[in-house]
Order: structure tokens, then C-alpha cells, then sequence
């Protein structure tokens, strides 16, 4: 259907006063009248910033995407959003997430536009963009900045998923300082985000995989003219889409949403996506519940073979044919009638493509892995939930009961760690409170928490971790995250003390304590609510407002959609 009224004409199509004031200053940016006449008003919302290295080649792809807008015939104006870097932002860029949302959300909605494109690259500036462009629903599609080159150390392949390691050897002694200034030279040595399949990754192949970006988007290196390409191309598409008005609610279904767990499945993608994609479908008003990525994962064979869980890098898999291929092995399981921001159904769109290479994509079947997706757990330690993924875990500590060694907040865990003292094995079962989304605030990337020196030292890689936290898209380990309810809500997670019996049960998902109700509620009972940080800004409504982790982490406040339209003028 075509739609001839445009949005921006609510501005520039005015007569009178209001129609001068819009015009007049738009105009001094050598803009003809003609150019103001009914062109769809395409906004290109930029996180480029030097603090986001992830996204420092944003400008340049911006005019990419200009030059395709421009030649499907709409007009392109680019304009900033808060931008959020991974790996510079204290305490953690996740506390600010929700707030890079409302930005995303305000500015398009009080500004002329018809259409947007949200560029995204490093981990939080997608979840944040799309949860902010939902809550308008607009025509929007999403241009990715592409992962980085495959990093180089000493003659061997290394991505950031090796600062894990290259960090456990430094404290090991296997690494001198001098030895990680040459690894940190080489690992991130062109534009783009992680190389492998991290957070940014597995955001980039969400999009790809809820019709939300061009087919292909998710894997092309930053660095690739193909990249510049597909920004041209999306371009000219939002023109498209708001000629058509696709708008996000024609794509972004439960329909959708069950695709993307099932496809996160198949590239071991990050246990970030839980969080992320349950913090966008509420904004779409879509039902979605944490035992949904349980249910719809399970049974999906691992199809990449890609860091952490498996051996390939980023730059491979889209030598390999990238997200499409493995969309189209996927055929039988996935609603196929999904809708695209092409028009075009998901299982249409996939299906001419190949698979190059079966060494990092396998045939669906003979995966690289019958284990994948995301499990939850259920249990006295987590009453509403927590999360594990299989995929990069130790099988042997899959089914294990161990002793508690519990640190109460993150500097207690940094004060005791090192110490030879600890009484700690390797049978034991670390569990680290207080780093979730209130509690630290923020939810930070802590949950794989290093371990002892002393069992290092015994050459062992691998100890079941517990925390109300995150884990980096680049971690691995048997690391159970997402606790809920957090220790800062005073659950049982709040009182599991050093020396309990806790038990771990994959298949079974179950994860328990085994003290009795009795005691728990006698600890419960003497339990004091932590302080809180600050009483004032940001933090403060955020760690008044935000929600458990099971639910999404978004603030409740935002949950929802206010729609396009703005009635009243400035002046
Ligand atoms: Fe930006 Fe990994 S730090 S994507
Ligand atoms: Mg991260």
C-alpha cells in the first residue's frame, strides 16, 4: 500500500507561522523549498563517538547510507544519540542502556521524520536504539557497523574473547606485562566490533534474524566494501518502507521473536540476547517470558562454529556466507512467513543462499553441537529464574553439588581471590551476589569471574560460577547468570552463605540450595537492604524503576509504545 501523506509534513508542509519557524532553519542548511515539499524524511540516528571505538567509522558509513536515500528519493538527515561503549563505560554501559533508549525514542519522535535508519555496532547500541525506535514505530531498519578483522598475536589468530585468557596467563605467570602490550596492539586492528560471536555479534544477527536489517547484514566485516554496500542499499530500502508503511509492528511479531531465539541457537549467540530481545518485546507490547528461550532453543542444533563456543572468528563466517545460510537450514523450524523490512517473508529472502564453508557453517544434519541455545534454571537459589548457556560450558560440571564459597559483592571478591589461604577447590561452586541490576547497579559483565590462582595453577580452565550478573558475549565457562530475584531484592540468592551445599542440574534445570526453609527464613528475616548509592539523577530513577533481569531489565516505566504522533507545536 502506498502511503502519499507524510509524517514530516506535520512540520514542513505548514503554512502560517509554525510552517515559517520549521522551514526557515532547516533551510540554512542549503536546503531548497522543493526538498521540503513531501520527500520521505529519512533520519539516519548515529552512535558514532571516539568513546565507542566499536563505532568510530560511523560517519563515513552515515554517508553511505545518505547516497542510497537520496537515489530512492527521499531526504537523509543524520543526528546523534547517546552512544555507548562497551568497554570504556563505568560501572558498566548496560546502567545505561535504558537511558540511550529514551533518547533513541524522544529524538525520533519529536523531530520530522518518516523513516529511520539506527546505526548499531557495539553491544548496547542495538538493544538500545531498536527499544527506543519500538516505542515510536516508525518505518525502521537497522545497518549494523560490521565486525572487526580477525586480530593478530605473534603469529597466531585472536580475537577479544582472548583477553580472558591472555588475562588468566598474565596471573598465572605465562604472560608478562610486555607480552599484553603486543596482544593488546594486535587484537582490535580495524574498524569494527568484536570479532567474534559476542554480544555485538549476536545483536547484529538478532536484527538480521527478526527481518529487522538487509539479509547479509550481520556478518560483513566493517572493513569490507560490502559494508558500504549494504548501507547504500538499506538506504534506498527505508525509502521503501515508508512509501509502503512498514512500519516495525508489521515486523516485529511474536512470530519474529521466536525466529531469533531459535537462530541465536544455531550461532551460540550471547546470553545477553536474553535480556536484550525480552527488554524489546516489551516495548512492542509482545508477550514474551524468560521460558520462552528454554522452549525454543532446545532441540536447535549449534550450526556456527564460532568463538567463544566454538573455533572460528567473525570474518570467517562471513567468508562462509554469513547469517543466511544458516536462516535457510533452519527452514523447517522457523516461521517462515515472517515479515522483513523487505516485504519479502524470512524464508523467502534466505532461501538462495549458500553455505561455503561447512567447517564453520555445518549442515543442520551434522552439527557441531547438539547442545545450544540458552537454558534456564529454576530452583530455591533463583525462584523466577536464572540462565545458562550449554554451549560453552564443561559437560563434566553439567550435573555437580558443591560447596558455596560466596563473595558478597565485587571487592569482596577482588580482596579475596588471590589469596592462598581461600579455602577453595575446584569442586567448589563460586557464587558472587550483589552485581545485578540494582545491586551494583547496573548488571555488569562480571560473572565470569576469574578463578583462584591456586587452582589455575593445577592447569584446570573451568569452575561453576553464580551470580545475579552478566557475562561478556566473549566469556565462556559453566557460568549460571541472570540469578533472580537479585541479592539486592533480598531473595534467597541474598543469603546463601559460604560453606552451603548448592546443586546444579543442566538437563534437569535445576539449580538449588540445599539448606532448609527453616534456616533461609531465619537468614531472610536478619537480612538488611544494602544502601543505596546515590539519591539523586539517573542511577537513582534507574535503580528505582528497573526490572529483574528475567524480565527484561528495562524500566517499568518504559514498557509499552507511545506511537508517532506529536499534536502540539513549539511556538
Ligand atoms: Fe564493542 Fe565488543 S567492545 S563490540
Ligand atoms: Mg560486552
Amino acid at each position: 500500500m502506498k502511503k502519499t501523506e507524510r509524517r514530516s509534513q506535520g512540520w514542513f508542509g505548514k503554512t502560517g507561522k509554525d510552517g515559517l519557524i520549521y522551514r526557515s532553519w532547516f533551510k540554512k542548511q542549503g536546503i531548497p523549498t522543493h526538498e521540503l515539499g513531501g520527500k520521505p524524511m529519512i533520519g539516519i540516528c548515529n552512535t558514532w563517538s571516539e568513546l565507542t571505538p566499536c563505532n568510530s567509522h560511523f560517519r563515513e558509513l552515515a554517508e553511505f547510507v545518505k547516497k542510497g536515500v537520496l537515489e530512492a528519493g527521499g531526504y537523509p538527515v543524520e543526528f546523534p544519540v547517546m552512544s555507548l561503549g562497551e568497554t570504556l563505560m563505568k560501572p558498566t554501559a548496560m546502567l545505561y542502556r535504558n537511558l540511550a533508549s529514551m533518547d533513541t525514542e524522544e529524538s525520533i519522535r519529536a523531530n520530522p521524520l518518516d523513516g529511520v535508519v539506527l546505526l548499531c555496532g557495539c553491544d548496547k547500541t542495538t538493544p538500545s536504539l531498536v527499544m527506543g525506535a519500538a516505542s515510536v514505530n516508525l518505518p525502521t531498519i537497522v545497518v549494523s557497523g560490521g565486525p572487526m578483522l580477525t586480530g593478530r598475536y605473534r603469529g597466531t589468530e585472536v580475537s577479544t574473547s582472548d583477553i580472558w585468557r591472555f588475562s588468566e596467563e598474565a596471573r598465572s605467570g605465562k604472560m608478562t606485562q610486555e607480552d599484553l602490550y603486543v596482544a593488546e596492539s594486535g587484537l582490535c586492528r580495524s574498524d569494527g566490533h568484536c570479532g567474534v560471536m559476542g554480544t555485538a555479534s549476536t545483536m547484529a544477527c538478532m536484527v538480521e534474524s527478526l527481518g529487522l536489517s538487509l539479509p547479509g547484514n550481520a556478518a560483513i566485516p566493517a572493513p569490507d566494501t560490502g559494508r558500504k554496500v549494504l548501507a547504500h542499499l538499506s538506504g534506498m530500502e527505508i525509502v521503501k518502507m515508508v512509501e509502503n508503511d512498514l512500519k516495525l509492528s508489521d515486523i516485529l511479531t511474536r512470530e519474529a521473536f521466536e525466529n531469533a531465539i531459535m537462530v541465536n541457537a544455531a550461532i551460540g549467540g550471547s546470553t545477553n540476547f536474553v535480556i536484550h530481545l525480552l527488554a524489546i518485546a516489551g516495548r512492542m507490547g509482545i508477550p514474551l517470558t524468560l521460558e520462552d528461550f528454554d522452549t525454543f532453543s532446545s532441540n536447535i542444533p549449534l550450526l556456527a562454529n564460532l568463538q567463544p563456543s566454538g573455533s572460528y572468528f567473525m570474518e570467517d563466517f562471513y567468508y562462509a556466507g554469513g547469517l543466511p545460510p544458516v536462516i535457510r537450514q533452519l527452514k523447517d523450524r522457523l516461521n517462515n512467513q515472517a515479515i522483513t523490512v523487505t516485504g519479502q517473508e524470512i524464508g523467502k529472502i534466505n532461501e538462495r543462499f549458500e553455505n561455503y564453508n561447512d567447517k564453520v557453517i555445518a549442515s543442520i544434519d551434522r552439527p557441531f553441537n547438539t547442545l545450544s541455545g540458552i537454558v534456564v534454571l529454576k530452583g530455591n537459589l533463583c525462584e523466577t529464574g536464572a540462565i545458562i548457556k550449554p554451549s560453552a560450558a564443561s559437560p563434566e560440571l553439567m550435573k555437580h553439588t558443591g560447596k558455596a564459597v560466596v563473595f558478597e559483592d565485587i571487592d569482596d571478591y577482588k580482596n579475596k581471590i588471590d589469596d592462598p589461604d581461600l579455602d577453595i577447590d575446584e569442586h567448589s561452586i563460586m557464587v558472587l551476589k550483589n552485581v545485578g541490576p540494582k545491586g551494583y547497579p547496573g548488571m555488569p559483565e562480571v560473572g565470569n569471574m576469574g578463578l583462584p590462582p591456586k587452582v589455575l595453577a593445577k592447569g584446570i580452565k573451568d569452575m561453576i560460577r553464580i551470580s545475579d550478573g552478566r557475562m561478556s558475549g566473549t566469556g565462556f565457562g559453566t557460568v549460571v547468570l541472570h540469578a533472580t530475584p537479585e541479592a539486592a531484592e533480598g531473595g534467597n540468592f541474598a543469603v546463601v552463605q559460604t560453606g552451603d551445599l548448592i546443586e546444579l542440574d543442566v538437563e534437569q534445570r535445576k539449580l538449588n540450595l540445599l539448606v532448609s526453609e527453616e534456616e533461609l527464613g531465619k537468614r531472610k528475616a536478619a537480612w538488611q537492604k544494602p544502601a543505596a548509592m546515590t539519591d539523586r539523577g539517573y542511577v537513582s530513577l534507574y535503580v528505582k524503576h528497573v526490572e529483574q533481569a528475567n524480565l527484561g531489565a528495562d524500566l517499568d516505566f518504559l514498557k509499552g509504545n507511545s506511537g508517532s504522533e506529536v499534536t502540539k507545536d513549539s511556538h
